[in-house]
């Protein structure tokens, strides 16, 4: 019998994130410099595979891959494959899905699918080519995100979900462009608010381009239809249009913070638990393990820090401070 991760604000934890890189082949503005930047280690495969498998056994339903960008790291079609064993093992479905910035797709997509991966998210900023480019800062990267997706539909790693951080002055004309987009090639597009998670000093209130102003620019599109929520403590307000083409997510982590239903908990590449993504600390499971703990050291350890996650961020606020890590080096 299961017994569930359950920290001390009443939450129950069942969706993990895990980095297993955090390079990067893009420099988006809204998270990396230009710079290289110093890099945080990178585990074993079977150093993640433990610690996903321990986590599993105590209540995760969920694990998400993620980087720095994850298509990046040697080794992850295997991860992936046995990470989808792991259901098997605890005769319970996992749902597996990856976020990736798409430029490696077209040529991993079926071999991720294959693997036994369930879902993909791909980051993708514009769906004009040279604003694109302005953001990710790698000529070429349009073409390379789009035939990305195309593979990823074609291997059904579906419905297929576009991540779109809004920026002002960058890409907050892409919003009904994006919406055109999601009917014309059935994916579903999520606009996310920009949190000041970057390594650069971009962020300020006025850049982030809030819900409201979203939901104002697709109407004046076509109207907006509500659609119910798929799951409990899902980021996203979901809709479609009037006549049910499209599906249009907005993730508001700044003007409507969702951290009261948070169900998440991250496993940086380097092995350390980060319980909040504005967390100033980092817990070191793979400390616990390369002592030489035993699964049940792991699960404790696990267990303990659960307990102790943050009860929600503190953008916008007087004294806020940044994380102790960029969103590149925790994984989205
Ligand atoms: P599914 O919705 O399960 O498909 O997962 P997903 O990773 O595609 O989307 P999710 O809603 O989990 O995350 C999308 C974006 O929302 C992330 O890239 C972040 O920008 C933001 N986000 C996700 N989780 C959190 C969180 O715990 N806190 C905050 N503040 N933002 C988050
Ligand atoms: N604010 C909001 N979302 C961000 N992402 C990366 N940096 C930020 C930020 N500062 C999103 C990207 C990607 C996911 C990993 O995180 O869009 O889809
Ligand atoms: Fe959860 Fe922290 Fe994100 Fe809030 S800011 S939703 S508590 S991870």
């Amino acid at each position: 019998r299961r017994t569930g991760l359950i920290d001390r604000h009443g939450r129950s934890i069942t969706d993990l994130r895990v980095s297993v890189t955090d390079r990067c082949n893009y420099r988006c503005v809204y998270c990396r410099t230009g710079n290289e930047g110093a890099q945080y280690a990178e585990l074993p495969i079977a150093d993640y595979l433990r610690l996903v498998r321990v986590f599993v056994g105590l209540g995760i339903e969920k694990v998400r891959l993620t980087g720095g960008e994850p298509l990046l790291r040697e080794g992850l079609i295997d991860l992936v494959r046995q990470l989808a064993d792991l259901r098997t093992i605890q005769g319970q479905p996992l749902d597996l899905a990856i976020t990736t910035n798409g430029h490696l797709l077209a040529d991993q997509a079926q071999r991720l699918k294959d693997a036994g991966l369930s879902r993909i998210t791909v980051s993708m900023d514009a769906v004009d080519p040279d604003t694109f480019t302005r953001i990710t800062r790698v000529p070429g990267s349009f073409n390379r995100v789009l035939d990305g997706i195309k593979a990823a539909q074609r291997a059904e790693l579906g419905p297929v979900k576009v991540n779109c951080v809004v920026l002002r002055g960058f890409n907050d004309n892409q919003i009904v462009p994006f919406a055109e987009f999601s009917r014309e090639h059935g994916v579903i597009v999520r606009f996310i608010e920009f949190m000041p998670l970057e390594e650069d000093r971009l962020w300020t209130p006025d850049s982030v381009v809030p819900y409201s102003e979203v939901i104002a620019r697709l109407e004046d599109f076509r109207p907006l239809v509500k659609l119910p929520p798929t799951t409990p403590g899902e980021t996203a307000v979901r809709f479609t249009f009037d006549d049910g083409l499209g599906e249009i997510g907005i993730i508001a982590p700044v003007s409507r913070a969702f951290c009261g239903a948070c169900s998440r908990i991250r496993l940086t590449s380097d092995g350390k638990i980060r319980t909040c993504l504005f967390s100033q600390t980092d817990h070191d499971i793979y400390g616990v393990m390369q002592r030489g703990g035993s699964d049940e050291d792991l699960a404790l350890f696990i267990a303990r820090t659960v307990a102790m996650k943050e009860a929600r961020h503190h953008i916008g606020e007087p004294g806020f401070l940044k994380p102790s890590r960029s969103m590149v080096h925790i994984g989205g």
